[in-house]
């Protein structure tokens, strides 16, 4: 790596991890009996001190920590947001990525983190991840791997957890994001929101979860894609302030940048920039080699999915999961 790729990879990952990372202060603190330890420490500010130990535990280890990690088990939903971050409804049968089974899952995780120091927050999404059928298999996996610190589940509350789901949610590795859909009107037939029920089995069954009910009940209007060459320095702002280079996505096996990169990259022809930055855990062998590339995967400027991407120039707010 160079000094321009470790400059990126400074950006977008060593400073991240910090950025995700959201305990308090009081690292200075770990050592009271060391007086000119802590005084040396408190020249520091938390996130600074946080950065060095981070890029000395990459310089040892030469494996990248994925500050967040969200892993596809279906782009299949029960509902329809014309707006959602994910595009699902926008797949065609042929792009669609079918129900994941365990076994899948367990090859795709054994191998990605051989290849990987940790993942901060590992989740679980969709679509609607509920519709899986192995997903209680898989969470618990999940929750078994040493290398995956926080592992959340991400649903739209339209379908109750199981008994199984239940007891394995009860674990303090994890979290539940339910989003507040209980406004939203032109369900299809047989969908109902369940947010008062989920929420109640949640808090009887003291699980740890987050909902999107006090939040701003709005969505936000998601950029236009199309195949597109932008010029560089353009991108390499819109980038820096983008929410997407906050959690990168695994989808059939391939690491990708962020929401919007797994629909683009399912549903129009790649760009060769696209093809040399994913990462594609099942056709490589090589531990090693997956590593590096995860490593290279981080040591951008921007994302080349971003070459795709057109914002709106402004932030435009339109009503929470507006349904197509
Ligand atoms: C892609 S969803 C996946 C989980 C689940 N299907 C759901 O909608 O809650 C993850 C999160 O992104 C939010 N989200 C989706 N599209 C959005 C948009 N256009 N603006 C803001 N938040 C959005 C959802 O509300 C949810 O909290
Ligand atoms: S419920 Fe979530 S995944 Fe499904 S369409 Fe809406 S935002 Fe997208
Ligand atoms: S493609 Fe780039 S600009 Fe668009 S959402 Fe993803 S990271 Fe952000």
């Amino acid at each position: 790596m160079d000094k321009k790729d470790f400059r990126n990879y400074k950006k977008n990952n060593l400073k991240l991890i910090y950025k995700n990372f959201t305990a308090g202060q009081g690292c200075a603190v770990a050592f009271p009996f060391k007086k000119k330890m802590v005084e040396f420490l408190n020249n520091f500010t938390p996130e600074r001190l946080y950065y060095k130990v981070m890029k000395t535990r990459f310089l040892l280890t030469r494996k990248a920590i994925m500050p967040c990690l969200q892993y596809i088990v279906t782009t299949k939903c029960t509902m329809n947001c014309k707006q959602c971050n994910t595009f699902i409804p926008y797949f065609t049968e042929k792009t669609h990525l079918n129900y994941t089974t365990f076994e899948q899952f367990k090859s795709d995780l054994d191998k990605l983190l051989k290849s990987i120091d940790y993942v901060d927050y590992f989740g679980l999404v969709g679509g609607e991840v509920l519709l899986t059928k192995d997903l209680n298999k898989m969470l618990k996996y999940a929750l078994s791997k040493r290398k995956l610190h926080h592992v959340f589940i991400a649903t739209n509350g339209t379908i109750l957890p199981s008994s199984e789901l239940i007891k394995t949610m009860k674990n303090k590795k994890f979290c539940l994001q339910l989003s507040d859909y209980r406004k939203v009107t032109g369900l299809r037939e047989n969908v109902t929101i369940k947010f008062d029920e989920f929420k109640k089995l949640l808090k009887d069954n003291n699980i740890t979860f987050i909902t999107t009910e006090s939040d701003n009940p709005i969505f936000f209007e998601m950029p236009k894609l199309y195949k597109d060459t932008q010029d560089k320095e353009t991108l390499r702002c819109q980038f820096d302030k983008c929410w997407g280079q906050y959690c990168n996505m695994i989808c059939d096996g391939i690491i990708t940048q962020c929401t919007l990169s797994v629909y683009i990259s399912r549903n129009f022809d790649l760009s060769d920039g696209i093809k040399g930055e994913i990462v594609d855990i099942r056709k490589e062998k090589s531990p090693r080699k997956i590593a590096d590339k995860i490593i290279q995967f981080y040591a951008k400027p921007y994302s080349e999915f971003c070459h795709y991407c057109h914002p709106t120039k402004e932030p435009v707010m339109i009503p929470r999961a507006e349904q197509l």
